[in-house]
């Protein structure tokens, strides 16, 4: 059968719209690759536990540990939630840091600082498995 050029214009705009629309697709990774970004993500949790039990993180000798003894009652999976210290919905983040400038009489962390990261990356592992509730008290 020939192929009018209106169908094949009609053909083009389907599949272009199928290109679009298709579901997102991740890069193609090797086993060596995921092995790679475990052991980076696991060193980074490593630090993690160390600056939730820095008495340099804050300025009077409080750690983290001290309330949270292997990260209990930070509660990761209920981010973002409402918090009432700090009257409005906030991340895990944000949290972290209302511990560090009450409890550990210290300064704001950069919310990119890399032991932000490793303190939320450490709270976040030692929860592994709690199906996540954004929200909830
Ligand atoms: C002196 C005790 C104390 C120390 C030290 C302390 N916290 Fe907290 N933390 C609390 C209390 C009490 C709350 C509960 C506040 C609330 O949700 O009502 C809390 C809440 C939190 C939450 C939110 C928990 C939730 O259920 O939403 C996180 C996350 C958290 N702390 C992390 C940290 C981190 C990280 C450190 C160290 C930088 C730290 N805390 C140090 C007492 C402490």
């Amino acid at each position: 059968m020939r192929i009018k050029p209106i169908q094949t214009g009609a053909l083009g705009i389907i599949l272009a719209g199928l290109m679009i629309f298709s579901p997102a697709q991740a890069d193609e990774f090797t086993k060596a690759d995921l092995e790679l970004w475990q052991s980076e993500f696991q060193e980074v949790v490593k630090k993690g536990r160390q600056v939730f039990t820095d008495p340099g993180l804050g300025t009077n000798g409080v750690v983290c540990a001290q309330c949270h003894p292997n990260g209990a009652n930070t509660h990761p999976e209920t981010y973002p939630k409402f918090q009432k210290q700090l009257g409005k919905v906030a991340t895990l983040g944000e949290m972290i840091n209302f511990c560090i400038r009450n409890p550990l009489e210290g300064k704001d962390l950069a919310l990119d600082d890399q032991r932000m990261i490793a303190l939320q990356a450490y709270i976040a592992e030692e929860r592994r498995g709690v199906k996540l509730a954004p929200g909830k008290h």
